[in-house]
């Protein structure tokens, strides 16, 4: 087989899907739309607005592409899939409707119920005196959730009532939800609609701050596999969770095909699903695809497979042995504000590391030079035996490189 691809997305996760698509000896062409200066080395960069669905399916018709891939979940609800879809093109990403498992928390809420999906008990507010109650009524710690796509920072986590209730004010609708403890999952299933592949589990670090302090980012940094981690968790999700979202979507006449993003608690209680994303998660995606073992189980393959509804016929995702653990570097202010323009010195020599690669999201070129260019600039990943391996090589490049402002965790995947 040889497939011609286009990814579509700016960020952190969509150069590591070009770059493990670049990868995969049947890919003969890697385009992006519009990418990042790091995306240049593996793939052609197309200057299309990802939010553009005519656009984007021009680009795709001209280029000749086989295979779409919808990276982040503005463009996803925004009905891109659906516009590329259109046009005779196989697409991986689900349509506006099925995206609105990331776009509504409260149409998540309501498809996992009717699916009878372990979750938090939530209420859905529209007004302050319906917040008020719900707060009340749940009780601390308050988790109080913006009803729309938020960016990784419509989620208030509060001991703070005042301050719960000032965030219910402040969004339209709101979804305000028991608080579940135990650590956190994030499991990607790949989907056609009907077939199901799970991925490793790989664990996200939220919070600003060493030792899980700060206000919530996008995601700090990320691992797998999950050496603690229950041995039946996947088969546990996959028949609690996974399968019965499926079908409930299936069931709507809204099939879901992509990249379900289960994001999960393990509580005392068992295991909960904490959010749904419609897309592969950033950064769990940049440690998950440098171990995916592309000789038994190209990406292009599952890719196209689940575009295709015939993802049945094609291998499981099978995993290289090891760890791989990526370290984001943000920007001065992330994730208040960021911090553009700044001059990023070190790459090449991180990526000269044995092991070690770096994958960019808010960067840019300017007279030459690479920049800043938002919150979450790059991540660091390294690759090794065990996850202390990994660890130790993704730090190794993140010491290579600087710039004004930098800012990383130095505890990501640390005692694991
Ligand atoms: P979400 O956008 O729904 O993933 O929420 C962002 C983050 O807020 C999650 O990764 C959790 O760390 C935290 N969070 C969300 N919902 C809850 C909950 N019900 N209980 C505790 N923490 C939560
Ligand atoms: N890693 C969190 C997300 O992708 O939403």
């Amino acid at each position: 087989m040889s497939v011609k691809t286009l990814v579509i997305g700016p960020g952190g996760r969509e150069h590591a899907l070009a770059r493990a698509l670049s990868l995969d000896p049947a890919v003969t062409e890697v385009h992006v739309a519009p990418g990042n200066p790091g995306m240049a080395a593996v793939a052609t960069l197309h200057d299309v607005d990802p939010l553009d669905g005519d656009a984007v399916a021009a680009l795709a018709v001209g280029l000749g592409v086989d295979l779409v891939v919808v990276g982040p979940e503005a463009p996803l609800v925004a009905g891109v899939a659906d516009a590329v879809e259109a046009c005779g093109i196989a697409v991986f990403g689900p349509s506006a409707a099925a995206a609105q498992l990331e776009g509504s928390k409260a149409f998540a809420k309501d498809v996992m119920n009717a699916a009878r999906v372990p979750t938090a008990r939530a209420l859905v507010c529209t007004t302050a005196e319906e917040a008020a109650t719900a707060l009340d009524e749940l009780g601390a710690p308050y988790v109080v959730k913006n009803d729309g796509l938020a960016a990784g920072k419509g989620v208030v986590v509060t001991e703070d009532r005042q301050a719960a209730l000032d965030h219910a004010v402040a969004c339209d609708r709101v979804v305000i939800e028991e608080y579940l403890d135990g650590p956190e999952v994030s499991l990607f299933v790949v989907t056609d609609g009907s077939t199901v592949y799970p991925m490793q589990p790989a664990q996200d670090f939220k919070r600003i701050f060493d030792g899980d302090a700060g206000a919530n980012t996008g995601g700090m940094g990320a691992y797998t596999p999950l050496p603690w981690a229950p041995a039946d968790l996947v088969e546990e999700v996959l028949d609690t969770v996974a399968h019965p979202t499926i079908q409930e979507m299936s069931r709507r006449g809204t099939p879901f095909k992509g990249l379900l993003y289960i994001g999960l608690a393990l509580t005392s209680r068992g295991v909960r699903v904490v959010e749904f994303n419609a897309r592969f998660g950033d950064p769990e995606t940049q440690p998950l695809l440098a171990l995916l073992d592309q000789d038994a189980s190209p990406l292009s393959a599952l890719l196209m497979g689940a575009a295709t509804g015939s993802l049945a016929s094609v291998t499981p995702p099978a995993w290289r042995e090891g760890a791989a653990v990526g370290v984001v570097m943000a920007s001065r202010g992330y994730p208040a504000s960021s911090s553009s323009g700044d001059v990023i010195t070190g790459v090449d020599a991180a990526e000269a590391l044995a092991d070690v690669h770096v994958i960019q999201a808010g960067t840019a070129l300017r007279d030459g030079s690479l920049v800043t260019a938002g919150g979450r600039v790059l991540a660091v990943v390294g690759v090794g035996e065990d996850v202390a391996a990994a660890r130790a090589a993704a730090y190794d490049g993140v010491a290579c490189i600087s710039f004004d402002g930098a800012q990383h965790r130095t505890d990501i995947a640390a005692g694991i």
